[in-house]
């Protein structure tokens, strides 16, 4: 679909509700380019001003509206914001402190105390940096950030990018909301235009209406079913048809949320009455009337607007699901759970139950969940299993205190964690389990990939509502039905569940009592920024190298990776967190839990600088070819990168000496997120040829030039004839700008002080 907008930048301002500032933006009339989707009305009205098209696949410039950054992902964005001079940030920009707080049975005081004391530095750092450059700081015990931009931030109408791949959870409130690497960030922050390539549409259909003990986590636990990880690649997904009606926004932020897992560019649902009743609800009632005034032209898609493929959901026939363990879109019906699992032999005892997290800690997750715990502690129950509740943020802990309901919770042996991501990210201390265990935890998080919650690679974690983990925490066992099958009650009778019930918003509002920051600080320029040198957790970045714009020659194969290689498997979370701000100490984890296709094994890599079969760790042969001058490429499996926007993923190997990942195909932030960092992200023309290579390999990377065909040019041994594997990529020639400057960074830094 391509659209004329040139003609079309016409006198109509987005509102200002939509910035929280009174910036002008040229806003699309789509009355004159035919029927448009809510997401296109959106980009188009983002769109550089001398953009004349708007073509999805293809590149185009935006002016997003705001930023949204994680301590985790702050750290690096704000380094590398120093490294472009810039005085301060041009779009409103917010840091969350939410990634750094370990999650523990003895709860949220406690951990917040000793996350406080663990990370001071770091959180000194973003906090004097945010004031030195006009950034919103929201401190530890905040809240998580997602949900505290829906709850602060996000608006209908708006383009929001954040360093965090759950940003397009402020879809359901009709923002489009693109999670993006830090460089993405640091260049909108200084005020660059900033590149996107134009996703295609996934429209999906929702007809009908939930059952009871269907929520909308179910929703996307299907799609991602059926999608796959990598169904949503390149794709925005719209929401559309009469079903989305029937949800609350919140829910629908959830289903956004998890778009992530799909891997799609963003989701988004239109701006309707559930957006209205929590913009009221959360104290912009006067952001509502102005996103009433021009729903109909600017927030919602035009009748007959064209998808590039249509997906159709009949809310009525769905059922409760159960995705995983180890991939989010290993979708399992409730119905079919428990046969599932005593054939595939998970483990059938359950050994924890979490909910909450920035996927489900709504007031609607946190009332159907009491209203189950309820019933539990009403036949004298208590959880079987630890039980863990995180909220969201400040304001929804106060509102679900005020209102009793974290009371139930509690009253049924949950335990409340900090508002922060804790076991969500590898920030479980988990004393009663042991590493190495098999076991089976049931989470209402969004993602399960195998390490991600205890650093234990045997916790099969699957994923479903509240609601679900609520009532299956009372079993204990993986095999329990709450819909069908009945429990002891304390008196020895016995008794199902009734579905759950609860409510999409408090009658009594919002509580209101939290601190916060002003949302569009003004810049302290007396503040001095400081990283002491000797610091193991900061370090001041230095620029990378550019690039001579001539062939690569004799590169070594550093590994050839096997199968799935997720964000997680390149830059491990967890204990790794710590050293965010650290390049040269967080790149000692890099790749070191990515399957090496030679032998089968982890982290461990040969070095053929060295004489005899010499193996090291990963990141020990990497330096050491760094050291030698020696550069060298990974060579990847499919949808390689998958998972999160972390950016390490791509920094860490180009501070060791990477020049390029060839894969048979790349998830989509993750590929952005290389060619940011000066790393030629490379495909197979054809996927077979992943095959043909060895990490014994000495190749020569040539035709990257524009107008050039790239291609491996492969030598094995003195005996074997040298061959050519061809290559593509996706590169942009503003993409190419960056390669050749060393770094996007450096591109922007190159704009600035010109
Ligand atoms: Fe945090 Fe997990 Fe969400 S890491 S941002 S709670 S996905």
């Amino acid at each position: 679909v391509t659209l004329d907008v040139k003609a079309q930048h016409l006198d109509v301002r987005t509102p200002a509700f939509c910035l929280n500032l009174p910036l002008p933006h040229p806003v699309y009339r789509s009355q004159q380019a035919g029927p448009l989707t809510a997401a296109e009305k959106i980009l188009a009205a983002h769109l550089h001003p001398e953009a004349a098209r708007l073509d999805r696949g293809k590149y185009n410039l935006f002016y997003p509206d705001r930023v949204n950054l994680q301590d985790a992902s702050a750290q690096t964005a704000l380094l590398q914001f120093m490294l472009t001079r810039a005085p301060s940030v041009s779009v409103p920009t917010s840091v969350h402190c939410d990634h750094l707080i370990v999650g523990s049975p003895e709860g949220a005081d406690r951990d917040l105390a000793l996350a406080k004391d663990q990370n001071e530095e770091v959180f000194s750092f973003l906090e004097s940096a945010s004031k030195r450059f006009g950034v919103a700081f929201w401190p530890p015990g905040s809240g998580i950030i997602h949900q505290i931009v829906l709850e602060n931030y996000a608006s209908p109408g708006m383009l929001m990018i954040g360093c965090d791949s759950h940003t397009p959870n402020a879809g359901g409130l009709g923002c489009l909301a693109i999670g993006v690497g830090g460089a993405d960030a640091v260049e909108v922050m200084s005020g660059q235009p900033w590149e996107l390539l134009v996703p295609k549409i996934i429209g999906v259909e929702l007809k009908g209406r939930l059952n009871k003990w269907c929520s909308a986590k179910d929703i996307i636990l299907h799609l991602a079913g059926q999608l796959t990880v990598k169904g949503g690649t390149g794709h925005i997904i719209e929401y559309f048809g009469p079903g989305t009606q029937t949800l609350s926004c919140t829910g629908m932020a959830t289903i956004c949320n998890m778009g992530a897992e799909v891997g799609a560019t963003t989701s988004i649902f239109p701006y309707a009455e559930p957006q209205e009743a929590y913009l009221r609800f959360t104290g912009r009632g006067a952001q509502a009337d102005e996103a009433n005034a021009v729903a109909h032209d600017l927030l919602r898609a035009d009748p007959g607007c064209a998808y590039d493929q249509v997906i159709t959901v009949d809310l009525d026939q769905l059922e409760p699901h159960f995705n995983g363990p180890f991939t989010p879109d290993l979708a399992t019906p409730l119905s079919a759970f428990a046969n599932q699992a005593r054939e595939k032999q998970w483990p059938l005892e359950l050994s924890a139950a979490l909910i909450g997290s920035c996927t489900n800690s709504s007031y609607e997750d946190m009332t159907r969940a009491a209203s189950i715990a309820q019933q539990a502690i009403d036949k004298g129950l208590t959880a079987a299993v630890p039980f863990f509740i995180t909220p969201g943020s400040e304001q929804i802990l106060q509102t679900c205190r005020r209102d009793g309901v974290l009371d139930v919770l509690e009253r049924a042996g949950g335990t409340v964690l900090a508002n922060a991501c804790g076991p969500c990210i590898g920030q479980w201390s988990r004393p009663t389990m042991e590493d190495g265990v098999p076991n089976s935890i049931l989470s209402s998080f969004n993602r399960n990939f195998a390490g991600r919650n205890d650093g234990n690679k045997q916790t099969h974690n699957f994923l479903c509502s509240p609601e679900i983990v609520t009532a299956m925490a009372f079993s204990k066992s993986l095999t329990f039905n709450p819909l069908t099958d009945s429990l002891l009650a304390a008196d020895g009778t016995s008794f199902k569940f009734s579905p759950p019930e609860g409510e999409s918003l408090s009658a009594a509002g919002f509580e209101n009592n939290v601190v916060k920051p002003s949302a569009v600080p003004e810049p302290d320029l007396s503040i001095n920024v400081s990283i002491d040198p000797t610091s193991t957790r900061l370090q001041r970045l230095d620029a990378f190298a550019p690039w001579d714009g001539q062939d690569f020659q004799n590169l070594r194969v550093l590994i050839k990776v096997k199968g799935k290689c997720t964000t997680d498997h390149i830059s491990a979370a967890g204990p790794w967190l710590k050293y965010k701000g650290h390049l040269e100490n967080i790149s000692q984890n890099t790749l070191i839990t990515a399957v090496n296709a030679e032998h089968d094994r982890l982290n461990s890599v040969r070095n053929y600088l060295v004489d005899g079969e010499n193996y090291g760790t990963i990141p020990e042969v990497a330096a050491a070819y760094r050291d030698a001058g020696v550069q060298w490429i990974i060579v990847g499996d499919e949808n390689y990168g998958e998972g999160s926007a972390r950016e390490h993923a791509a920094m860490q190997p180009r501070f060791l000496g990477c020049v390029a990942v060839v894969c048979r195909s790349f998830a989509r932030i993750h590929e952005t997120n290389l060619k940011r960092q000066g790393v030629f992200p490379l495909t197979f023309a054809d996927p077979n040829d992943y095959d043909q290579l060895c990490s014994s390999d000495i190749v020569d990377l040539i035709g990257l030039r524009p107008g050039e065909a790239p291609a491996l040019r492969v030598r094995r041994s003195e005996q074997e004839e040298e061959f050519t594997v061809p290559l593509r990529h996706t590169l942009s020639p503003i993409q190419m700008d960056w390669i050749r400057s060393g770094s996007a960074l450096n591109y922007i830094a190159q704009t600035i002080a010109a």
